[in-house]
């Protein structure tokens, strides 16, 4: 990171717009943040008088209450509104409740949208920071940013290493985060999944498109396997869902491939005996409970830069 690098982001909507200054700083400050988490007293006066809104239009479990416990952990007033109990479900576009909800002055907002780009577009036209929480199929940027985090707790480092992600690459916003924030970090990014969901644009992502999993998983550090998102099981793109545990479910052999000491990760939530089996999801080379902690930390720090 150049010295004294200044976080000059008012939003945080997607990895493609993060240098590799800012992503550095968001890891070191949630670095910093961690041990927040780990005292008795869970709290630090950061953000006192702010407001932070949850608007989630999807379900979620660890994002929604991870931004949850985050700003309250910095003391900020947070308040949280979902599709089934927002005035979206009288008719209100999406315009007049981010209006509707700027003429209220919060600091932040978070929102979560089935629909790629909604997060822009509230950003376009309220003062408040606007983080994406998850878009469609675009992105999920504070995911990739804590799996960066993780990572690194794990190895040490970033640059050079050899990270595998494996499932629907097209629907994917974790995948498409993920492979622009290893990419932009130095790792080699490979992805594998069935053809019909691997998008044409994704070597233009940073990725390297691999003919099988066994090829993706080779020698790699780090094996992230994707949520198969149970919503799309009868998409004639997508197998059904036991021939896909048969050819993209990451097993204990195809493990025996990756680098001994290689760590597998998943967003959540897991389909136990789909995308791995329950025995890795478990095991000692799984992280993806340390990935829920980072998510706090990363939480924290994506809104002390923006609303701080
Ligand atoms: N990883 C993730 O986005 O999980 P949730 O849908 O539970 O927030």
């Amino acid at each position: 990171m150049s010295d004294a690098h200044t976080f000059s982001r008012r939003h945080i909507l997607g990895l493609a717009d993060l240098s590799v200054d800012d992503i550095e700083l968001i890891l070191q400050t949630a670095e910093s943040f961690k041990e927040i988490s780990q005292r008795s007293i869970k709290k630090v006066p950061t953000l006192r008088g702010k407001t932070v809104i949850n608007l989630f239009f999807e379900p979620s479990t660890r994002t929604r209450l991870s931004f949850e416990i985050a700003a309250k952990r910095l003391s900020a007033d947070t308040f949280s509104i979902s599709s089934v109990d927002s005035s979206a479900v009288k008719g209100e576009t999406l315009v007049d409740t981010a209006r509707n909800l700027a003429a209220m002055n919060p600091d932040c907002i978070i929102i979560r949208h089935s629909r790629s780009g909604v997060p822009g577009l509230l950003a376009r036209h309220v003062k408040a920071s606007v983080i994406n929480a998850g878009d469609g199929a675009h992105e999920h940027p504070s995911q990739a940013l804590l799996d960066l985090m993780t990572v690194r707790e794990h190895k040490g480092r970033i640059q050079g290493l050899k990270v595998a992600i494996i499932g629907d690459i097209t629907h994917s916003r974790v995948a498409h985060s993920n492979i622009i924030g290893f990419s932009k970090m130095g790792a080699e990014v490979r992805v594998a999944g069935p053809a019909t969901l691997m998008p044409p644009g994704v070597a233009a992502m940073g990725a390297m498109v691999c003919s099988s999993v066994r090829a993706a998983v080779a020698d790699a550090d780090v094996v992230m396997a994707l949520r198969v998102q149970q919503e799309r099981q009868f998409d004639p793109l997508l197998p059904s869902l036991r021939e896909y545990a048969i050819f993209y479910g990451i097993t204990p052999e195809l493990m025996a491939l990756a680098r001994p000491d290689a760590i597998i990760m998943h967003p959540g939530p897991v389909n136990r005996g789909v995308e791995l089996t329950p025995a890795l999801a478990d095991g000692s080379r799984s992280v993806i409970l340390d990935q829920v902690t980072n998510g706090v930390a990363v939480r924290m720090a994506l809104l002390y830069l923006v609303a701080g």
